[in-house]
């Protein structure tokens, strides 16, 4: 062992000189010996210095002339001994670089007489590099003159080697001394602790990272819209409920039963319970009335409405289900203004892909006042969607059955250099405020948008599934940085 090798080699000798020598001399690989000088450097059993000398390696091209002799040999071989070789017939005998570095070597040295025929000069020729360069490799020293015509026929280059002298430190001693690291129960008793060598606290040392949880990007970007929504004055609604009834998620909101979107295409029915239990049945009169005639100035569906259509069960489609709850229960008390926002999770049967899920996140504000009009609306969003730092907006006229009228919202992205649709918004019609018992100049403005949009776009996430599900990596969650809307 190399330790072993230099500390008991210290015990009789001043010095080792040279640590690439010592290394030879003991049959070791130089690395170990210079990793041990370094470790017992460290606890000054010995003094190092360092050591650096000029020496020669081979290069590729010198190595294989090592092994297979020198191109002018090779020639010389390759000529007959009696006669003569067409110049044609040589080359086709050897290797291209050798045959072309070999003509010129070995006419130089006067060995073979070139011409279209190609013949000995000499009878014998001793192959002087190859011997030299098997002396290089063993690193042995050669002559001056030897060195330059090898570093010329670039066969050897000059390598730093790197070494030490070494000796004795002020802690030397023939075998490094076991220091202890911690005090046992059996030190004590046996009192061995009095002559024991402790190891030094490393108060440099980095602990391990702590463990501690991680907020998903989603949870960070949802709070970020919540201090927007509360910054504006909305207060929250409470959207702890997954399982609602057709009744408050589709039928409440006007939206008619034979609607494509209260398909078990789009929507998940539950199949257990697969039915509410109540609902207000004042109200519920109400709604099946404007559904079925109208009233509020409206000829309603004219249709026959099912109360096993409302009764069912499902996994609410929208947020807006939640909304219009406490649109209801808002318009029991005697009316006061009101800004409420949700975000939180919803559920629609749809085919997966790179940008859909069969849940996702909702973020839904409302504002419920009286004499609104769509200028307020445009006018809440331009306010709302500038403190996320978008304040290039345009409104496109859409469709929803429980708004009128309705707009798709654009925004202009910067980065893609193009308008991109960011939510969905509209004033609720008199079909669904009235039956809850609004006064009649109640308006209500409100708008949605998804939170994964957004998230995906600012944490740089262009495939949903890598957000959320069960393919996410788990480091994401533990690396994501903060996130700052609007802040920039
Ligand atoms: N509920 C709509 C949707 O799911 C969003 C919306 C909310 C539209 C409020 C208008 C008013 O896309």
């Amino acid at each position: 062992m190399a330790e072993d090798a230099i500390l008991g080699y210290l015990a009789a000798a001043e010095e080792i000189p040279d640590s690439g020598k010592f290394a030879s001399q003991h049959g070791l690989q130089h690395s170990e010996v210079v990793n041990v000088i370094k470790s017992l450097h460290g606890f000054r059993y010995i003094d190092a210095q360092d050591i650096k000398r000029e020496s020669w390696v081979l290069t590729d091209e010198g190595k294989k002339y090592a092994a297979e002799g020198s191109p002018e040999v090779q020639l010389f071989l390759a000529v007959p001994q009696e006669g003569s070789i067409s110049k044609d017939e040589l080359q086709k005998k050897l290797q291209p670089s050798v045959f072309k570095i070999g003509c010129s070597q070995a006419g130089k040295n006067k060995w073979v007489d070139m011409g279209k025929q190609v013949s000995r000069k000499v009878q014998h020729v001793e192959d002087k590099v190859k011997d030299l360069l098997i002396r290089v490799q063993n690193g042995e020293e050669i002559g001056k003159d030897d060195v330059n015509s090898l570093k010329a026929r670039k066969l050897i280059v000059a390598q730093t080697w790197k070494g030490y002298s070494v000796r004795k430190g002020p802690n030397y001693a023939p075998k490094r001394k076991k220091v202890a690291t911690d005090l046992t129960r059996e030190n004590l008793q046996r009192g061995d602790w009095k002559e024991l060598e402790f190891k030094e606290y490393n108060f440099n040392a980095k602990g391990p990272p702590s463990e501690s949880g991680h907020l998903h990007p989603l949870l960070k970007v949802k709070q970020q819209f919540k201090n927007i929504f509360v910054q504006m004055g909305f207060e929250e609604m409470p959207t702890n409920n997954f399982v609602e009834s057709s009744f408050w998620n589709f039928d409440a909101l006007f939206q008619p039963q034979q609607h494509p979107a209260r398909d078990s295409h789009d929507t998940f029915f539950l199949e257990a319970p697969s039915t509410t239990r109540e609902l207000p049945e004042d109200y519920v009169e109400l709604v099946k009335r404007v559904h079925e005639s109208g009233g509020y100035g409206s000829r309603g569906y004219m249709y026959d409405w099912k109360r096993e259509e409302a009764n069912k069960n499902l996994l609410r489609t929208h947020t807006t289900a939640v909304s219009t709850r406490m649109l209801y229960a808002l318009a029991k008390q005697p009316f006061a203004p009101k800004r409420y926002f949700s975000i939180d999770r919803v559920f629609r049967n749809e085919s997966v892909d790179r940008t859909h899920l069969a849940e996702f996140h909702q973020i839904e504000g409302l504002v419920c006042d009286r004499g609104l009009n769509l200028g307020d609306l445009i006018g809440v969003l331009d306010d709302f969607f500038s403190r996320l730092g978008m304040s290039k907006l345009r409104f496109k006229p859409a469709y929803n059955p429980y708004t009128e009228p309705s707009m798709e919202i654009f925004s202009y992205h910067e980065g893609l250099k193009k308008w991109v649709e960011i939510g969905n918004s509209g004033m609720f019609r008199p079909e669904m405020l009235l039956p809850m018992g609004f006064p009649e100049d109640v308006r209500v403005i409100a708008w949605g948008l998804s939170l994964e949009r957004p998230t995906m776009i600012l944490y740089g996430i262009d495939n949903i599934r890598d957000l959320f599900g069960h393919k996410v990596d788990l480091s994401l969650i533990k690396r994501n940085p903060i996130c700052r809307i609007g802040l920039n």
